[in-house]
């Protein structure tokens, strides 16, 4: 019946049925962007991963202020779970203030590399590398290990799940061992299904009421997502993301005379860092891929592409935090500035000189991938 009354509708409604026809070639492409959500991944250089007494105490410290150099920060400070992990702010302020935009934490577990500039290849290096920072919690790892020493009851806890090995290890190995126990938590940050996850399973599923569900408009902004704006060849997959990183014309100047180099100074901390898949901290050491990415000079200002999912709920956008809203970010890419690209992005990305109603065709189709927990 309502399948009758769909195509009844269709058929009346030229424009609509335009809007609601979508070609094998599209579907393809849509289809690519599920099933959601993907399973959690567990990681093998994180013993800890997936065990339930880690994580919630990886979400106690998560909360821990007496984490940092002077007690005064902590992840969730910055990581807000009511701002999507985000802080709303165009740079993070910490103990110092830094240069970057505050990267949201859903999914997080599903990435191979971390921070914009992919300085880290685990979640839980990742995660002890803010403590270090001044401009996230400039707290270095004997410092950390006394701290939480010194909290009784935190001290307790983190032994009755570490075990002996508690006692002996030194600054850098409780440094690794409470990335881990925050890395146990993070990777059970997975984001909810959405209005497109709805729709893409209505459209495969032949459902054409679940089909007729999605707005128009949203249609219209998937369609020049998986089209004409090439949106997809970057932002790819159930994540909207690759591990790759890319220029997309971004200023990275930081102040007179400074620049953030993105990959390209990551990859060489990276490259410096003990606490990585293959270091002597991790719980499967051995050569791995990440190890072999080699230093390129199109890395230089490049970034990793973020994922879209709940991105409607982490402005402002881009590694600086430059651009307010999407509709900023969209006609970012539809005035493009080609001079700023390297010749990668420039293969890909063209100004789209997009009009006003597309604009808000993107923007309604991306606001279908963020959902409220
Ligand atoms: C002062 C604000 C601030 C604090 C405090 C902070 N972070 Fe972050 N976090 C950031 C910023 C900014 C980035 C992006 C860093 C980069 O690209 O170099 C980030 C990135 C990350 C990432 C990488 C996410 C991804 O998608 O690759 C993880 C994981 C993370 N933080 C976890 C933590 C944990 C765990 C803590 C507490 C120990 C913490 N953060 C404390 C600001 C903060
Ligand atoms: C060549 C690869 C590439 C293409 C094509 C591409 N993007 Fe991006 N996108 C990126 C990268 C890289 C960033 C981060 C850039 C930065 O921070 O300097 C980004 C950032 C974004 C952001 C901000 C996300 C955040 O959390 O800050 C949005 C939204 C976005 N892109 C949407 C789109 C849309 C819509 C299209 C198509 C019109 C598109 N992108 C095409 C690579 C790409």
């Amino acid at each position: 019946m309502i399948r009758r009354l769909a195509l009844a509708i269709a058929l009346l409604m030229p424009g609509a049925a335009l809007a609601e026809t979508f070609s094998a070639a599209e579907r393809e492409a849509i289809r690519e962007h599920g099933p959601w959500p993907q399973a959690a991944l567990s990681d093998p250089t994180n013993r800890f991963s997936g065990d339930p007494g880690a994580i919630a105490f990886g979400e106690r410290l998560f909360f821990e202020r007496s984490l940092s150099a002077e007690g005064d920060v902590a992840c969730a400070q910055c990581h807000r779970p009511d701002m999507a992990f985000t802080d709303g702010r165009k740079t993070a302020r910490g103990t110092a203030d830094g240069a970057r935009n505050t990267l949201s934490l859903w999914n997080v577990g599903q990435m191979r590399w971390f921070g914009w500039g992919g300085a880290s290849d685990t979640l839980w290096g990742a995660s002890v590398r803010p403590l270090a920072l001044m401009a996230e919690m400039g707290a270095p790892p004997e410092g950390l290990r006394a701290r939480l020493r010194q909290n009784a009851a935190l001290w307790h806890d983190y032994r009755a799940i570490v075990g002996q090995a508690a006692e002996d290890a030194d600054g850098s190995a409780v440094t690794a061992t409470v990335g881990k126990l925050l890395a146990a938590y993070q990777e059970t940050l997975i984001s909810p299904r959405t209005a497109f996850d709805r729709f893409r399973a209505a459209l495969l599923g032949d459902d054409p009421a679940g089909v007729a569900a999605y707005p128009a408009t949203a249609k219209r902004g998937l369609k020049l997502f998986i089209g004409k704006g090439n949106c997809n060849l970057c932002h790819a997959g159930p994540l909207f993301a690759t591990d790759g990183f890319e220029s997309v014309g971004m200023p990275h100047f930081i102040g007179p005379g400074a620049v953030d180099k993105g990959r390209y100074g990551d990859l060489l901390t990276f490259r410096a860092s003990a606490m990585k898949a293959s270091g002597p901290h991790s719980d499967a050491p051995g050569p791995m891929l990440t190890d072999q990415a080699r230093l390129q000079h199109k890395d230089f200002g490049a970034f990793r592409v973020p994922s879209l999912r709940q991105a409607a709920l982490t402005a402002p956008y881009m590694h600086n935090g430059a651009l307010p809203t999407l509709e900023a970010v969209i006609r970012h890419y539809s005035d493009l500035d080609m001079e700023r690209l390297h010749a990668d992005g420039a293969a890909i990305l063209r100004p789209l000189h997009l009009s006003k109603s597309e604009i808000a065709d993107l923007v309604a189709f991306l606001e279908t991938l963020s959902a409220a927990p």
